[in-house]
């Protein structure tokens, strides 16, 4: 096996708080390593176009703070056939880079397993908000995104008790409900609808009923974007309890800002341990927070089944909003 002197790093599919700081794990860890590090821009297009820059010390100077990612990133169509595969691992091969490490989601995952069958080393670091991938207990970005859903929350509530009204707050989350249920868990949500939990709006809308009629003045519901259709759910609701309710997507506020500190020190921990698997050798990798420890997996448990739903935090909402 010949020795890995040159790595790239790139980041996927949607943007996640955190993402710099991981970006500058690797670059840093990577050089004081002796490694020539590559940053590719615009995700996987732009590594089939070859926008591949070589990264100093100074490239990744006062990122660690900020949201989004400098790499910039996209979601590759062209990363879905056989012709961009190749162009991707041919633009590192002909440079002598042996290594990627791609900071993204599982979809981004799937382009790196394509990589790593023609021969390049690959190592993914789990970066979304939405916490959905398998194999990890958390991803980078998930933490800040439920911080930002709490503090948008505490600005509605301000308003929901002033005119005593019910809102309706949908997150993101794409089919995963966790952002939901966190958030709603740490605000005291009324309900919180997600899609991994069959609901009943009448029943939601009598716990509503129950609650005014014993004082409570204002109401919150989270609804995760895969639980249905908000607007929808807002008429329902509506027709149920005689009263009317007010509708707040969040949408892409969720995923900028500076990373949590949980995230920050995540997404170190996590860029650092990359190198160290490269330096091993490994390759097919992710990189793991696994019962507070980070571990590398092989990559492929990522796209093992659906992430397990964390049934007891529902539950616990529940007991606690009746
Ligand atoms: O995967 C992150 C995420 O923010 C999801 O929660 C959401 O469904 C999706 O991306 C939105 O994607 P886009 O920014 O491409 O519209």
């Amino acid at each position: 096996m010949a020795t890995i002197d040159k790595i790239a790093v790139l980041t996927s599919g949607g943007d996640a708080p955190g993402m710099n700081a991981a970006i500058r794990a690797v670059v840093r860890k990577g050089i004081y390593h002796n490694l020539k590090v590559f940053g590719v821009y615009h995700g996987y297009e732009g590594l089939i176009k070859g926008d591949i820059r070589p990264m100093d010390l100074g490239s990744v100077g006062d990122i660690i703070h900020r949201g989004g990612t400098i790499l910039r990133t996209a979601r590759s169509l062209e990363m879905f056939s056989e012709e961009g595969q190749h162009k991707a691992a041919s633009q590192l091969k002909d440079r002598g880079i042996g290594a990627l490490v791609v900071i993204g989601g599982d979809g981004s995952y799937r382009g790196a397993q394509k990589l790593a069958r023609l021969g390049i080393n690959v190592v993914g670091i789990p970066g979304t908000i939405d916490n959905d991938i398998v194999g990890t207990d958390m991803t980078i970005g998930f933490d800040t995104a439920v911080n930002t859903v709490i503090n948008a929350i505490s600005k509605i509530r301000d308003t929901a008790t002033s005119h005593e009204r019910t809102f309706l707050v949908e997150v993101m989350g794409r089919n995963c409900g966790d952002i939901a249920l966190r958030a709603g868990l740490a605000i005291g949500a009324e309900s919180i609808l997600i899609p991994e939990i069959e609901y009943d709006l009448k029943e939601v809308g009598e716990k509503l009923i129950r609650g005014f009629k014993r004082g409570k003045n204002h109401s919150i519901i989270i609804v995760a974007e895969g639980a249905g259709n908000i607007m929808d759910i807002s008429t329902r609701l509506k027709e149920y309890t005689g009263f009317d309710n007010k509708v707040t997507i969040l949408g892409h506020v969720q995923r900028g800002g500076a990373p949590t500190a949980f995230d920050s020190v995540l997404a170190a921990t996590m860029g650092g341990k990359a190198i160290d698997v490269i330096r091993e050798g490994k390759s097919e990798v992710m990189i793991s927070l696994c019962d507070n420890k980070i571990v590398d997996k092989p990559l492929h448990i990522a796209f093992e089944g659906k992430k397990p739903f964390q049934r007891h935090l529902y539950d616990l909402a529940n007991e606690l909003s009746i």
